[in-house]
């Protein structure tokens, strides 16, 4: 018989999948339908950098979620939500290396070392990438403990990102800091001393 559990998870992931897919095809449908702004490339990385951050910081709640509500049917989302997370940012560097620079390396080299912003989206970037190749249970098996010591850059990596988002904007930096605080939030949960005192509180 199926538990609660395994049917939750049934759900749950093709839910996350297309949850995640959803913003991908709605881009590519209004830019075929010239549904985006008068600049569509700038828009296009636009949306491809939130939804890269949003993917991220969802993927980062998931851990402070099963340990607050002990929903363990929600731990296979960690990782598709993290993996569609680096996919929106890969897209999201390509837009900017392929279209916004036509892969001149040169001009990219100097753009990413000029523009501050850009340096510290590259370093996120350069960070999330091994994780994201390292995801398997090939390589998890392989690192053993340095997995999961590797694994924990993802929040340095979210820590960029932020700084690279209030560094873009011009002046309101109210948008990038909400994201900052809730990852924040979900990296002082992860603290062992307030985990511990949740585990104390559930007992
Ligand atoms: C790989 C190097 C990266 C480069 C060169 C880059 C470049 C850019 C550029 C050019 C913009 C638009 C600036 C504007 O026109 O105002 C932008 C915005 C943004 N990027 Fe990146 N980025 C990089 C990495 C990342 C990564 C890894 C993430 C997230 C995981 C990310 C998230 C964002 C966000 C959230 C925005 C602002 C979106 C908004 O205003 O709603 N970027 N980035």
């Amino acid at each position: 018989m199926v538990s609660k559990q395994q049917l939750l998870q049934k759900l749950v992931v093709p839910a996350a999948h297309m949850a995640a897919l959803t913003p991908l095809a709605l881009t590519i449908w209004h830019f075929y339908t010239n549904q985006l702004s008068v600049n569509p490339v700038r828009e296009i990385t636009l949306r491809t950098g939130r939804y890269a951050l949003i993917l991220l910081i969802a993927s980062l709640a998931v851990t402070p979620l099963n340990t607050l509500f002990r929903r363990r049917w929600l731990i296979p989302l960690r990782k598709i939500l993290g993996l569609y997370a680096f996919g929106y940012a890969a897209l999201h560097f390509l837009v900017f290396v392929g279209v916004d620079y036509l892969f001149d390396w040169e001009l990219i080299k100097g753009a990413l070392f000029e523009k501050r912003y850009a340096l510290a989206g590259f370093s996120a970037f350069l960070i999330l990438l091994p994780l994201a190749l390292t995801s398997t249970k090939g390589w998890m098996r392989r690192l053993g403990k340095r997995w999961k010591s590797l694994h924990r850059l993802v929040y340095l990596a979210g820590g960029l990102v932020i700084v690279h988002f209030v560094w873009l904007v011009k002046s309101d930096i109210r948008r990038p800091l909400l994201y900052g605080a809730v990852l924040g939030l979900f990296l002082l949960l992860r603290l062992p001393a307030v985990r511990r005192r949740q585990a104390r509180r559930r007992a």
